[in-house]
């Protein structure tokens, strides 16, 4: 018998299996237009898919002849073929016709604001409808693009409508004597009820005294967030078939409250339900979560929080996708906390294991929420978690593992949004804030990430692009990590380490002696923590000698290679400027590592969100002579270079005599090994704010990165600001560009940190900030070595003390206006002047002058968590990647 003969059979066979399949497959979309506008013949995207040429296409309700078709006339870097090169514009009203399927309809657009022919496209100005909804209004691609953080080249806009009829009209109108443009059309379909349709599905209304709302399929939704929360990017060809990308978030988490994220085991098998089908989220969503960590004292204290620019004056859907996968927690009231939109409690008791029914099922929330239009037309919408103790649930915890905002259409049938505000030439004055402090409402929200404002920003062709890199140079083994991730204990590892240590350099502790040194871990010794662990003071030798004991958190990204790294490294240096090492202990599956104690804390921990007086500037200027002395000697005074990879203020120590020492050397590199190599291939690793975009861009690491990093650290000291605080006007966000921008203008007294005024000799500063932007130049080859760095920097040191013996007479202090003064000082010619540098191995100590010595409230004693060592802010290739999406927006 075959199946042939029996068709009734298959009908059977369907019957039975379609609902159990249905659960589990994929979406395959039955309305997919790729539409490459004003190309004149079919071609391929960079992710393979199959883009139309409009030129002969049948999707015209208007007469093609009244518009035009060219070719960008630059093609910048990263901007792909298809579909951004080739633009229509349209001079007059337009109209394409869809022919689709009645129902919702994801309507992608993309736009490549360049130059076509001779149309000025900071002129064009342009409505679009898309049937009787308005998508845009008096749209201006340029100035969209122009406050994108990290810029951009080219980029799309998502919107959700609902087709009545079997057509999907877009209605390109230009504003009065202006033109549209649009590069790449794409309308994809989607499951009907995908996006909380249905009167049978009220939404939680948040702050409306439980009133429901109800959302249906005659709301328009545009896309501003789909984040993979503590994941990775996920490019469209890997969504569920609908080709939607999810973005990283940690550039959204707020206050550098990171929480944790376990490893990922590609071994969970995510459960879909019939409630939640397989195409609702990828599995890489719901098989990633950032959560508040595993220390639940530190849990109680704080909200794990996001936050969002949105336009002021319209209804958000805030969809929130869970997914409890920690195998430990399998039943109710485990894991419960409260979800806050706006401030709001959205959700008293999130039980996620309650609502989704089990351990690996994934699950997802909507919540509606107004955004009143304030004084300014950009707000913040923040989600915030927080442990729900009441019911004394087994862990103080809460998490997140996916998220999605959509701006829902206003009663006249609008989604547009204003334009940004243009971006002007020259920095305006703003007061730089020495803490970073959040308001209510925020000026100008520049979220670092890929959206800005009311665009859904990311270019996917770009993004894949750099996805494909990233992947590509990703080593094998990164996630050798397996061992089962545990949220709430310290998870085994010493299993795996099979660690052959250099006794010899560098001793070997026993437990009991770290138990002992600590009194047992206790809180009172703890003197940091962050994503790697927790730092403890500690007593060795019957309590004779000071330490700092750091303890890895099992969970942390840092692990088992790292710890290692720290170890060889480390134990090899000896070096003044090089925090040393005493020794470590790996028993009892603990990896610890013993440090000589630095009683000042980080250099970070005296510029900003600190407690602790301001440094004055020779002080600062002797630190950063220090810490360079120490990147110095990595570079050159070993058998091969060493790379430090992650130099960043919190990781530059000061002893109690104020000395500087880099530390942490955790992802740290051994340079080429012969003489014709000139860099390491890599990938790439670093800390946010701090990366080499050469580095980046070419993967090749060369000793040059750290030198840029270490031009950020200048630029800290001298402003006593973050290199990224995201919520300043934009052309400060970046504190490198800023500082760039200043130092090219003559305007640096903008970036000085104010409480230097008087302390600081003009013709010091400019030399000093000479110094690091000269770090930071985009080439590697035109920065300077270490060496050099070191050296112009006591030179800086020579021009403070000189100005201040002059002070009176005000001879060099003079000088300062004319900029050029200093340039000539430093030709190599003059070297010979001026006082070689010191040797390196020479014990270095400050002077301290009065009012230093009364400034004095160690990081240890005024409570506040010193950041040492933090690895917590480490960026991971997501964030690396929005950080550099445009390497030449610097
Ligand atoms: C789309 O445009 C065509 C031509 O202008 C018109 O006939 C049709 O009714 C429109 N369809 C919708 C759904 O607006
Ligand atoms: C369109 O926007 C631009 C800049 O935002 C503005 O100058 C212009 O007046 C606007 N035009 C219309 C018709 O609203
Ligand atoms: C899609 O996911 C697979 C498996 O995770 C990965 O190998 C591939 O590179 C991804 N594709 C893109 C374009 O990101
Ligand atoms: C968490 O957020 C809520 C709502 O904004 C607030 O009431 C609460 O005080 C916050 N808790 C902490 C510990 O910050
Ligand atoms: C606030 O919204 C109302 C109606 O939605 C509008 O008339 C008003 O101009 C808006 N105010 C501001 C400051 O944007
Ligand atoms: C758009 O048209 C549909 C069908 O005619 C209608 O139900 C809906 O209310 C309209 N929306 C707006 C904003 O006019
Ligand atoms: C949050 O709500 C509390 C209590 O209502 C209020 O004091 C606080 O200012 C609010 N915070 C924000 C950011 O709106
Ligand atoms: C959690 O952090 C607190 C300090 O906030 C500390 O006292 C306690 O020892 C930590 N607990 C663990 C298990 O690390
Ligand atoms: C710096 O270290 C010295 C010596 O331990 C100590 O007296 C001083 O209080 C510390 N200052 C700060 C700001 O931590």
């Amino acid at each position: 018998m075959s199946l042939g003969d029996h068709p009734w059979l298959y009908l059977f066979l369907l019957l039975h299996l379609l609902p159990s399949i249905t659960g589990f497959l994929q979406y395959i979309p039955t309305d997919l237009i790729l539409l490459d506008c004003g190309a004149s013949s079919s071609m391929t995207s960079q992710d393979g898919r199959n883009w139309y040429g409009d030129a002969h296409s049948k999707f015209y309700a208007t007469n093609p002849e009244t518009s035009f078709v060219f070719t960008a006339s630059e093609q910048k870097p990263s901007v792909t073929q298809v579909p951004c090169m080739t633009a229509r514009i349209f001079q007059s009203k337009f109209t394409y016709a869809f022919p689709v399927s009645p129902g919702p309809k994801f309507v992608r657009l993309y736009f490549y604001p360049a130059t076509y022919s001779n149309f000025d496209i900071s002129k064009s100005f342009f409505s679009l409808n898309a049937n009787n909804y308005t998508l845009l209004k008096n749209f201006s691609a340029s100035l969209t693009i122009s406050a994108m953080k990290p810029s951009k080249a080219c980029f799309i806009k998502e919107y959700i409508v609902t087709a009545w009829e079997n057509q999907l009209n877009l209605t390109f109108s230009p504003s009065p004597s202006s033109f549209a443009f649009i590069n790449g059309i794409e309308i994809v379909s989607m499951p009907n009820n995908l996006y909380g349709r249905g009167n049978d599905n009220p939404l939680t209304y948040v702050g409306s005294d439980g009133n429901p709302f109800y959302l249906d399929s005659t709301t328009a939704l545009e896309t501003f967030y789909r984040l993979n929360v503590g994941g990775e990017d996920i490019s469209g060809v890997n969504d569920t078939g609908m080709h939607r990308t999810w973005l990283d978030d940690t550039v959204y988490v707020f206050g550098g409250q990171l929480g944790s994220i376990p490893s990922y085991t590609p071994d969970i098998k995510i459960k879909y339900t019939r409630k939640t089908p397989a195409y609702t989220a990828p599995e890489l969503v719901y098989g990633t979560m950032r959560l508040m960590g595993s220390n639940q004292s530190v849990n109680l204290n704080y909200n794990l929080t996001w936050y969002f620019s949105v336009d002021a004056g319209f209804t958000y859907l805030v969809r929130l996708h869970f997914c409890q996968f920690i195998p430990e927690v399998t039943l109710p009231n485990q894991v419960v906390f409260t979800i806050f939109i706006n401030n709001q409690t959205a959700e008293a008791i999130a039980d996620v294991i309650l609502w989704a029914g089990g351990n690996s099922v994934p699950f997802y929330k909507d919540y509606v929420v107004w955004i009143p239009n304030g004084s300014q037309s950009k707000q913040d919408l923040w989600v915030a978690l927080h442990p729900y103790m009441e019911q004394k649930p087994e862990h103080a915890n809460a998490f997140l593992n996916g998220l999605e905002i959509f701006k829902l259409n206003n009663s006249g049938g609008s989604l547009a949004g204003s334009n940004p505000e243009p971006v002007s030439a020259s920095p305006e004055q703003h007061p730089v804030p020495k803490i970073m402090k959040h308001k209510g409402s925020l000026q100008v929200v520049v979220v670092i990430g890929v959206v800005f404002g009311g665009t859904f920003a990311l270019s996917s062709i770009l993004w894949v692009f750099f996805h494909q890199r990233k992947r590509e140079l990703r080593e094998p083994g990164t996630r050798e990590h397996k061992s089962s991730w545990r949220p709430f204990s310290y998870a085994s590892s010493s299993a795996t380490i099979a660690l052959s240590l250099p006794t010899d350099l560098c001793r070997k502790f026993k437990m009991a002696e770290i138990r002992a040194s600590t009194r047992n871990f206790d809180d009172e010794n703890v003197i940091g923590s962050g994503g790697f662990g927790t730092v403890y003071k500690g007593y060795i030798e019957n309590g004779s000698i000071p330490v700092a004991i750091k303890r890895l958190d099992s969970s942390s990204r840092q692990g088992i290679r790292e710890f290692r790294t720290e170890i060889e490294m480390l134990s090899r240096l000896r070096h003044v400027h090089l925090v040393s090492l005493i020794g470590y202990c790996d028993e009892q599956d603990d990896m610890i590592l013993v440090y000589e104690f630095m009683a000042n804390g980080t250099l970070r921990d005296h510029l900003y969100k600190t407690k602790n007086p301001p440094l004055p500037w020779k002080q600062r200027l002797e630190i950063c002579i220090g810490a360079a002395r120490g990147l110095h000697y990595l570079h050159t005074g070993a058998k091969h270079i060493i790379i430090h990879r992650d130099v960043k203020s919190s990781n530059i120590l000061l002893d109690s005599n104020w000395a500087a020492k880099v530390s942490d050397f955790g992802i740290s590199k051994t340079g080429p090994t012969s003489e014709s190599q000139t860099h390491v291939s890599t990938n790439v690793r670093g800390s946010f704010g701090y990366l080499d975009p050469e580095y980046y861009r070419r993967q090749q690491l060369t000793e040059k990165s750290d030198v840029y990093s270490f031009g950020v650290v200048l630029f800290e000291v001298l402003s006593a600001r973050a290199p990224v605080i995201s919520y300043l006007p934009k052309e400060q966000v970046n504190l490198i560009d800023w500082a760039r921008n200043c130092y090219r203008t003559g305007t640096l007294d903008q970036i000085i940190d104010p409480q230097l005024k008087g302390d600081i000799a003009p013709v010091s500063s400019n030399k000093f900030a000479e110094i690091a932007e000269s770090c930071v130049r985009d080439q590697a080859i035109e920065r300077p070595t270490m060496g050099d760095v070191v050296w112009s920097l006591e030179f800086a040191l020579q021009l403070q003390e000189t100005a201040e013996k002059n002070v009176n007479t005000g001879d060099i202090l003079s000088y300062s206006q004319k900029g050029s003064f200093v340039h000539e000082m430093i030709t190599s010619d003059d070297k010979a002047l001026l006082p070689k540098a010191e040797n390196d191995d020479e014990v270095f100590t400050c002077k301290f002058s009065s009012s230093q010595k009364s400034a004095s409230s160690s990081a240890v004693s005024t409570g506040e968590r010193s950041s040492g060592n933090y690895d917590s802010d480490r960026v991971r290739s997501g964030a690396v990647f929005s950080e550099l999406m445009n390497p030449h927006g610097r």
